[in-house]
């Protein structure tokens, strides 16, 4: 829904939000509290797209012709203030999202670029969405990256990153933790808190913080998440959206706009694509890391594991969202008020007819059953985690494909007032749990992975039935 606020002839946005902050500072373009004005990439013209726009290429302090990106010294703006008023609409960015879905990363990154200039940065993360530069670059438009150091990063991060900074002849504005919010986690709790009672903490402090206040110099952020990355979290994200968590220069929900342009992309896409324009990347990634954050919270994955398994893998995957993406987590995630109305009343969930709906009893009894003829592969799930909806599809057909193949495919809601039940004799820990019962073995063995696909499941299966 489009909504109207006064802008002045100035382009000020006038609303209750923005105005009495927009009167009392300038707001001079910067991340955090440095001034980052001559920090100025501006890419060879490299593509056609970027030859008709060369004329927009400029040094981003030079004064924006826009009136989204217009950034009026504090002297001129209190005088245009008082002139003239005009309405516009503000952008619908729903609608916007729903006309670039299917636009190419590079026209999607071109747009965000040619709407905020100087106010829009690259939130680099020193893994793959170096990708995310390499479109930058190609538009032909100056831009900015900034990366959080959260001084816990792999030294071949670093290296990366130098060398990405040599390669598009850029300075990466880096984001550093508060050094007494860091003194104050270390001295107390020690240098692997996390290990013991989770990752949100540190996060919090050495991510999600400067995050924050490099967010509040900017207009909108672009970021290389995908869909593909996580399927409990990252399903549904937008090629650009309101962002939901975060604020911008202007402050007030809504004032920062968050571009995902390889939203739609697959990581393999990815990887054909920095191949073929032979951008640096990470030597991590050939050492087996796929996703890369923290040296103590990264690991390398095994050929055909899930990236995410490689983050946080002592956590549960609802958890892995560190802060920076926690929009993505809907509230629903959440265990909590699993007997609440709202969640009893979502729908049913895993509606194959080949799949059998096991009762209370009936996992009990198979429990008991010390001699089973067939094996049987069990969810336990609630209809309401996002988790369990994501792999919907494919265990239905998993279902299909073993119906009458002597082994059962079986689910078995377990929140509420099963799941404490749960939880002590069937080995749930978050939603869903996947339980193999083999023949002739009355210990169910769990499905480790977060790969719920119809072939990885199938080949578990084969491996323990
Ligand atoms: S995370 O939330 O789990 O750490 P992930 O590693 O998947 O995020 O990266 C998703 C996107 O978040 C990256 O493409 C990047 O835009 C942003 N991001 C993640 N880590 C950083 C970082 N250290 N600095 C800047 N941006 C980051
Ligand atoms: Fe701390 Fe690990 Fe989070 Fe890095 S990823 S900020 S080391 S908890």
């Amino acid at each position: 829904m489009a909504m109207s606020v006064n802008v002045s002839s100035s382009g000020i946005i006038n609303s209750g939000f923005s105005r009495s902050s927009a009167l009392s500072e300038p707001k001079v373009s910067q991340i955090g509290s440095l001034r980052l004005l001559d920090r100025v990439h501006v890419a060879p013209v490299s593509l056609n797209l970027a030859e008709k726009r060369s004329s927009s290429v400029k040094p981003l302090n030079a004064e924006p012709k826009t009136k989204d990106s217009m950034i009026p010294l504090a002297a001129t703006m209190v005088a245009e203030i008082a002139e003239e008023v005009e309405v516009v609409e503000i952008e619908d960015f729903e609608e916007l999202a729903k006309k670039l879905e299917n636009a190419s990363p590079l026209e999607i990154m071109d747009k965000a670029l040619e709407k905020y200039g100087n106010d829009i940065a690259i939130a680099f993360s020193g893994a793959e969405d170096v990708a995310l530069i390499e479109y930058a670059h190609l538009t032909g438009r100056p831009f900015r990256v900034f990366s959080l150091d959260t001084g816990r990063l792999n030294p071949e991060t670093y290296r990366f990153f130098d060398a990405v900074e040599k390669h598009y002849g850029i300075r990466i504005e880096y984001m550093f933790p508060d050094s007494v919010e860091v003194q104050g986690l270390v001295r107390s709790k020690g240098l692997f808190s996390f290990y013991e009672d989770g990752h949100q903490e540190c996060c919090r402090v050495r991510k999600v913080r400067p995050l924050r206040r490099a967010l509040k110099g900017l207009k909108a952020w672009i970021t290389g998440q995908r869909k593909d990355q996580s399927p409990g979290t990252r399903s549904e994200i937008p090629v650009v959206q309101v962002d939901p968590v975060f604020e911008g220069l202007d402050g007030g929900v809504g004032s920062l706009v968050k571009w995902n342009p390889v939203a739609n992309v697959e990581g393999n896409d990815v990887w054909n694509f920095l191949r073929t324009m032979d951008v640096p990347v990470n030597t991590l990634h050939a050492a087996g890391y796929i996703s890369i954050g923290c040296e103590p919270c990264t690991k390398a994955v095994l050929p055909g594991q899930h990236e995410r398994e490689g983050r946080w893998w002592w956590e549960d995957a609802k958890a892995k969202e560190c802060g920076l993406h926690k929009g993505n987590v809907k509230e629903n995630t959440a265990d909590a008020n699993v007997n609440g109305e709202s969640k009893s009343a979502v729908a049913d969930i895993f509606k194959s007819e080949n799949l059998v709906t096991l009762s209370r009893q009936g996992i009990e009894n198979l429990m008991k059953l010390e001699n089973r003829k067939e094996p049987w592969i069990v969810v336990l799930y609630a209809p309401w985690c996002p988790f369990c909806q994501a792999m919907e599809a494919s265990y239905d057909e998993l279902a299909d494909k073993l119906a009458g193949s002597g082994i059962k495919v079986a689910k078995f809601r377990a929140d509420g007032d099963q799941k404490d039940f749960a939880k002590q004799e069937l080995q749930l820990g978050s939603f869903p749990t996947i339980l193999v019962f083999p023949k002739n073995s009355s210990r169910p063995i769990k499905y480790p992975s977060e790969k719920r696909d119809v072939d990885s499941l199938t080949s578990f299966l084969n491996l323990v039935r």
